[in-house]
């Protein structure tokens, strides 16, 4: 009986953390299975333990090539906040969104051939897309009316926005999205977007 009662608990465990908990296995960066990488790891297209690529400021233990691109930044006359050249984490997803480099160009490589092309193409051009590479503060907030405090607004994820959203206190690709598909929600977002929750996190409208 309580041997059963243990394999029972094992069991759920189990369960729980294959299905409650989104992961990067079996996401859409798991390139584990793919042609181009047979040292049977998931990390290794993006991180490395050792000789990482410091040529980004901040990038963790980066082991894929980095974009050299200029973009062309999101503008608009409502637009509060002054986004620049992406910085930080959102280079690093540029480094295979933007189309110029190919997925496959870890660990020293440059002459892969898997370019990112349809939906998933950011390009670079992000004059049509949310601004990124942007500092969201209290005085952000303030000039703009519209936005939540993010060192006091509760981000949904056990603290505040800035906390749990900005990096060094900026806008990035990772505010909305998990790379690693840790909330396991569509399309990598850190916050379900149902009934718009993601926008209404930051947007007080
Ligand atoms: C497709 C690329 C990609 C893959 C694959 C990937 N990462 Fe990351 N990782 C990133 C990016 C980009 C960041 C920076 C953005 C951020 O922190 O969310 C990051 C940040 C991190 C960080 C620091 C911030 C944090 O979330 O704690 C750790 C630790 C990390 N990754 C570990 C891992 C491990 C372990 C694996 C494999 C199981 C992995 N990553 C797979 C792209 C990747
Ligand atoms: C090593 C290259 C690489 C890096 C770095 C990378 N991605 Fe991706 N990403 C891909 C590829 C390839 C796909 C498409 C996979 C597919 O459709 O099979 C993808 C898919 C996605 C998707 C669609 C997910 C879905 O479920 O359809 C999102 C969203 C995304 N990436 C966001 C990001 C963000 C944000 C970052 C940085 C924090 C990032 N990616 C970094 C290669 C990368
Ligand atoms: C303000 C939140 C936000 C930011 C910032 C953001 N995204 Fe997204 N992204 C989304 C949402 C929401 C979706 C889901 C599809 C949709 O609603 O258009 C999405 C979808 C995607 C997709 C899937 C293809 C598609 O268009 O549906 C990719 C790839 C992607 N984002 C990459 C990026 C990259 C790279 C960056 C930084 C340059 C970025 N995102 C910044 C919210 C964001
Ligand atoms: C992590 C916080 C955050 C999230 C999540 C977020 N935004 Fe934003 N958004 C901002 C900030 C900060 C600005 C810059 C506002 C400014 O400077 O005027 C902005 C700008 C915008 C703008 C441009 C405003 C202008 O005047 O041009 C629109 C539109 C917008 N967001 C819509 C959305 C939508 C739709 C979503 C959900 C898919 C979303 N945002 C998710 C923080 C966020």
């Amino acid at each position: 009986m309580k041997s059963i009662r243990i394999y029972l608990i094992l069991f759920f465990v189990a369960c729980l953390s294959q299905f409650s908990f989104g992961q990067i296995s079996g996401s859409a960066h798991d390139f584990n299975n793919e042609n181009w990488n047979s040292s049977g790891e998931i990390c290794i297209v993006c991180h490395t333990p050792h000789n990482s690529n410091t040529t980004v400021a901040g990038a963790p233990l980066w082991n894929h090539q980095v974009t050299s691109s200029t973009f062309t930044p999101y503008t608009s006359a409502t637009l509060d906040a002054t986004a620049g050249q992406p910085g930080a984490s959102s280079k690093l997803c540029l480094s295979c969104h933007d189309g110029t480099i190919a997925v496959e160009n870890y660990g020293g490589r440059t002459n892969g051939s898997e370019i990112i092309s349809g939906n998933d193409l950011v390009g670079t051009d992000l004059s049509n897309d949310h601004p990124i590479s942007i500092a969201y503060n209290t005085a952000l907030a303030t000039t703009d009316g519209g936005l939540n405090d993010p060192s006091t607004a509760n981000s949904g994820l056990g603290s505040t926005i800035a906390n749990d959203l900005l990096f060094a206190g900026q806008m990035e690709c990772a505010s909305c999205h998990d790379v690693h598909n840790g909330g396991g929600n569509s399309n990598l977002l850190r916050i379900s977007n149902a009934s718009s929750g993601l926008c209404l996190t930051c947007h007080n409208k």
